[in-house]
């Protein structure tokens, strides 16, 4: 069995944290959302991994390399442009022969993993296998329509009027069945060819459609709370290790991961923290739930239940909650400017000031 990670798409579609660089490489709890995925796949048995890119494919590549240090073998496929999930699967042709596979999105987050669904699979070998959750928006998704014994009858791409609340999730597993599938579909309105398509032309084909029910996902559409949420139940799951310099004015709770180089002085860090490699921390307090990337600097801040990107400066900043600071962000007073607030925003920021 194979599995093809996808992990294209144009910088058009990317949502505010991510305009700059490819979505997949979003930090949860300072890693990648595409390297759960990555780890996923291996823990489920799999090595031989293709990986569709775009427009993004350098920072894919630099970030994943060969795959050898998730155990994987990788081979890296180029996407003209983002012309929908079943286009993926239709330039895969060669990479992926006629072997059963996994598919997986790599801006997606499945908590606990995929091995139980691939075993799963292995054992019945439908032609195709969903998976669907419940969400409260299901007009952002493809939707599933289920008839009473919990069969799949029809899927719709991103419905004006959803059929159901059963959103798919970003994991497929399929026979080779789906590429005369793939082969059989037309573009869609918005002109690409969707994988809910090939997944009606399966069922209208008389093949073997399934679906299980999942709760724990999580993808980057843009919600930051979401986001801070789904980084705060891994941060819960991640034991503490020190590796960087604390000194005796500080002091560490819970259970907190400071990255060798980081530096930690003078300040309170109440865990379930991450701290990234050769950050430093002076004068400050990281609350709960809280990542902070690598080479960052905190100075005479309050930060908690936040995630602070690679490079982000923070300084002489009283409180700061529930926020998502992008990289090589500065965060500090204004000076000589009294309340008055001086900003400095990318496209798309949200800034919510207490004035
Ligand atoms: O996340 C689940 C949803 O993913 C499903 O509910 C939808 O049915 C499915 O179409 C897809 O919807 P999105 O519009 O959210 O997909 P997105 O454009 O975000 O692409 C998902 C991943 O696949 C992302 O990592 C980028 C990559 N991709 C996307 C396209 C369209 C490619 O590699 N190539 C592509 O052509």
């Amino acid at each position: 069995m194979k599995a093809l990670v996808l992990s294209g798409g144009a910088g058009t579609r990317l949502r505010p944290i991510t305009h700059t660089y490819a979505k997949q490489l979003v930090p949860v709890a300072n890693k990648p959302v595409l390297f759960y995925g990555l780890e996923a796949i291996a823990e489920a048995g799999i090595s031989e991994v293709g990986i569709v890119v775009g427009d993004t494919a350098p920072e894919i590549r630099r970030a994943v390399g060969d795959g050898s240090a998730f155990g994987l073998d990788v081979t890296y496929i180029q996407q003209s442009a983002p012309l929908g999930l079943a286009h993926a699967v239709l330039i895969a042709r060669e990479f992926l022969g006629d072997e059963d596979f996994v598919m997986y999105l790599g801006d997606n987050f499945i908590v606990g993993g995929i091995a139980d669904l691939v075993d799963e699979f292995r054992g019945s070998r439908p032609d195709a296998q969903i998976l669907l959750t419940k969400v409260a928006d299901p007009t952002a998704f493809g939707v599933a329509e289920l008839d009473i014994s919990g069969k799949v009858v029809a899927l719709e791409e991103k419905p004006a009027a959803p059929r159901s609340d059963l959103a798919l999730v970003g994991v497929f597993l399929f026979t080779s069945a789906v590429h005369e599938a793939v082969r059989g579909i037309e573009l869609s309105a918005r002109g690409e060819l969707e994988i809910t398509d090939a997944l009606q032309w399966l069922i209208d084909h008389g093949r073997d459609v399934r679906s299980t029910t999942i709760s724990g996902y999580w993808k980057d559409t843009g919600n930051v709370i979401d986001m801070l949420e789904v980084n705060r139940a891994v941060l819960e799951g991640i034991g503490g290790r020190v590796e960087g310099s604390v000194d005796e004015a500080s002091e560490i709770i819970g259970q907190v991961t400071i990255e060798a180089g980081a530096e930690i002085r003078g300040s309170r860090i109440v865990g379930p923290v991450v701290i990234g490699a050769n950050t430093r921390i002076a004068g400050s307090y990281v609350g709960p739930s809280t990542s902070i990337a690598s080479d960052c600097r905190i100075e005479s801040s309050e930060i908690e239940f936040s995630i602070v990107l690679t490079g982000a400066t923070i300084q002489g900043v009283r409180r700061i909650e529930s926020s998502l600071i992008g990289r090589n962000v500065e965060v500090t007073p204004a000076t000589g400017v009294p309340a008055a607030h001086r900003l400095v925003l990318g496209d798309h920021s949200k800034v919510r000031i207490s004035s």
